[in-house]
């Protein structure tokens, strides 16, 4: 079996959040399942230098965007045994960044004809063609549209995976000819709501449609979740499935992860006393090592629970004894909260805010809690890297969240959580686990509980395989 695997971002080459780790794991673990996966994405200007250095050109085709025809050159690497085709044209990509260009909808519909454009090329038919989010949501559309009868592209089948139901990319609807060239006949694929929308297209076209975990598939079913998308995906709901994402346990692995300032594992987890005075140290806050330090790494926006933060967290401050470890950036509403809360209780809370990969697993290793409050979460992959490190995580059970996590209270759970989306259910979670940290005995066997989680691709990559194959039969 042949899986092209298609996204705007994978890791390490250009990643901005979620998508980028999925698309740079789940190949290789499909690869050392056998199955053939190589992955195309586009070749961005920002790519380091480190990176491009890997890339070989292959050779340059043409792209049809409309009525016109568009340079497209095709890069090659290979990392950890998957092929990656990197997609050239410098008009589209040679820009700051990944997305939040005006013409964002014709980057990224040159993108997803590309993918298709580019089969007999790199001589490499696949079986199954699989897209995620918006970005490259026209591949489908355009396969079953202009390319399903053609000679060589016979009985591909699509998959298209949906990480964040919230961006859509909807535009205009004079974008339909000039710029997707998507002929009358084909309107109702991709117009929803008197829109062209890009997810839609990708929603009615391909064979499988599936979403990053079960739960979250439930819910965007659910107008409250769908962000307007609960029609469609209803009347298609015979062919949406939801899949649980892993992680890269060898790139986050706590017993050989450079950035920790000392290595730990399940067996002997020590270690983590050492992270955890150490970034107390660089974070300016008292060191202590008996109070619970909780980490926060996200970005700072109303979705990921935010206002529920605001609401409580200098409380708790007042009510316990406990540390908070912030790193994000987002919206200014939050990121001045932080600093507020940050200048107020210097001792208590350490903030930096920005984006930084090193810090974040600093946090991932010295914090005892992990707290993640969002009001919807597709997957969620901070939870996952959290338990990893043996930080115990603090969810509101939604979307993945529910998933990955359990409460402990009945003395099996992974973590604390709590369901309705309100800061006083929040701030009885955070408190259970405070109390929890407490009772000495008790917080060893969560640590040790956490650590011993199997985060892996393992499961998952399994279930895509057995998706995958029901298509081909
Ligand atoms: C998106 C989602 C996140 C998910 C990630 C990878 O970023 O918001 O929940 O984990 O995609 O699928």
């Amino acid at each position: 079996m042949k899986v092209l695997f298609v996204s705007s971002e994978a890791s390490p080459w250009m990643a901005s959040g979620g998508l980028g780790d999925v698309a740079g794991s789940l190949p290789i673990a499909l690869r050392k399942r056998l199955i053939g996966c190589r992955v195309v994405m586009p070749l961005y200007d920002s790519i380091t230098q480190e990176y491009t250095d890997k890339m070989q050109f292959i050779t340059s085709i043409s792209v049809p965007v409309s009525w016109r025809r568009q340079y497209c050159g095709i890069f090659e690497a290979k990392l950890n045994g998957v092929v990656f085709y990197f997609l050239d044209n410098q008009y589209y990509f040679k820009r700051d960044g990944i997305y939040g260009h005006f013409d964002d909808a014709e980057r990224f519909a040159f993108f997803s004809r590309a993918v298709l454009e580019i089969i007999p090329a790199i001589d490499w038919r696949p079986d199954i063609i699989h897209c995620n989010d918006w970005q490259s949501a026209l591949t489908p559309l355009y396969y079953s549209c202009y390319y399903a009868s053609q000679m060589g592209y016979e009985n591909i089948k699509t998959v298209f995976t949906i990480h964040n139901i919230q961006y859509q990319g909807k535009y205009g609807n004079e974008l339909l000819e000039d710029v997707l060239g998507i002929a009358p006949e084909y309107y109702d694929l991709i117009k929803y709501d008197g829109l062209v929308n890009f997810m839609k297209a990708g929603i009615e076209c391909a064979n499988k449609v599936t979403t990053v975990s079960p739960t979250y598939a439930k819910e965007i079913l659910d107008p409250w979740y769908s962000h307007g998308l609960d029609q469609i995906l209803n009347q298609r709901s015979w062919k949406l499935c939801g899949i649980l994402n892993g992680i890269d346990t060898d790139s986050y692995n706590p017993e050989t992860d450079k950035a920790l300032w000392a290595n730990f594992n399940a067996d002997d987890f020590s270690g983590k006393a050492v992270n955890k005075e150490e970034l107390q140290k660089m974070m300016g806050l008292s060191v202590k090592p008996d109070t619970p330090v909780i980490g926060i790494v996200s970005r700072l926006v109303g979705h990921k629970g935010m206002d529920l933060m605001r609401e409580v967290l200098e409380k708790s401050l007042w009510e316990r004894d406990v540390q908070y470890v912030v790193l994000g950036s987002g919206e200014w509403q939050y990121e001045s909260y932080f600093r507020e809360l940050h200048n107020k209780y210097p001792d208590k809370v350490g903030l930096r805010l920005g984006f930084v990969p090193d810090l974040a697993r600093k946090i991932y290793a010295g914090a005892d809690l992990f707290l993640m409050p969002s009001k919807s979460e597709p997957c969620g992959l901070s939870q996952m890297i959290a338990l990893r490190y043996g930080t115990v995580p603090i969810v509101r059970e939604t979307g993945g969240l529910k998933d990955s996590i359990t409460d402990s209270g009945d003395g099996e759970g992974n973590g604390f959580t709590f369901k309705t989306y309100d800061a006083y259910d929040m701030l009885g979670a955070i408190y259970r686990g405070i109390d929890a940290y407490n009772n000495k005995d008790y917080w060893k066997i969560l640590v040790e509980r956490a650590l011993r989680c199997d985060m892996s691709w393992g499961k998952s990559a399994n279930e895509y395989i057995k998706m995958y194959k029901s298509l081909l039969k």
